[in-house]
């Protein structure tokens, strides 16, 4: 059965810093996934602080508050079937030394600390994630002429 799914995805500062905006958007094109939200903002602490908020306390907390806040980043909605799952295996490991080849990570990555990506890891994130980064008028339901060949089952 075909399970389509949102999910939230983020080209970090580091993405946007390093041109990789068009690499990016288009890998997750190629795999045939639609994108039906998008927006470029620079985030205050206190919206990344709401957004990392299942990371306060670790190690790594501040710096990536500070990271994700120093510069604008893009904001995304993608959609499709297991789009959750489909995205992470397409972005790859939190680690892009532990990613695989092939994957965003791996590909263009070196460091979990500038790991370029952020994508919802489960459908109850995805629904949160989305809802606290995009107003309702803010995402597109539109339709494909050729999106059977992209999820028609036989
Ligand atoms: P992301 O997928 O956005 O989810 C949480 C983020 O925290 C992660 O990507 C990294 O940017 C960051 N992160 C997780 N673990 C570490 C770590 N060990 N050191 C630095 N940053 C980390």
């Amino acid at each position: 059965m075909i399970n389509n799914q949102r999910t939230l995805v983020l080209i970090k500062p580091d993405g946007v810093q390093r041109g990789l905006v068009g690499e990016i958007i288009s890998r997750l094109e190629k795999r045939g996934l639609m994108l039906i939200a998008m927006n470029f903002r620079q985030v205050t602490k206190e919206f990344a602080e709401t957004h990392y908020g299942a990371h306060i306390g670790k190690p790594f907390y501040n710096g990536l508050v500070k990271y994700i806040t120093s510069a604008p980043l893009i904001a995304m909605v993608w959609e499709g079937t297991e789009a959750i799952k489909a995205v992470r295996q397409t972005v790859g490991a939190t680690n892009p030394l532990e990613s695989a080849p092939g994957t965003i990570r791996h590909d263009l990555a070196l460091l979990t600390s500038r790991n370029l990506i952020h994508a919802s890891d489960s459908v109850e994130t995805a629904e949160k994630e989305i809802q606290m980064w995009f107003k309702k008028d803010e995402i597109f339901e539109w339709s494909r002429l050729h999106e059977d060949w992209i999820s028609g089952l036989n």
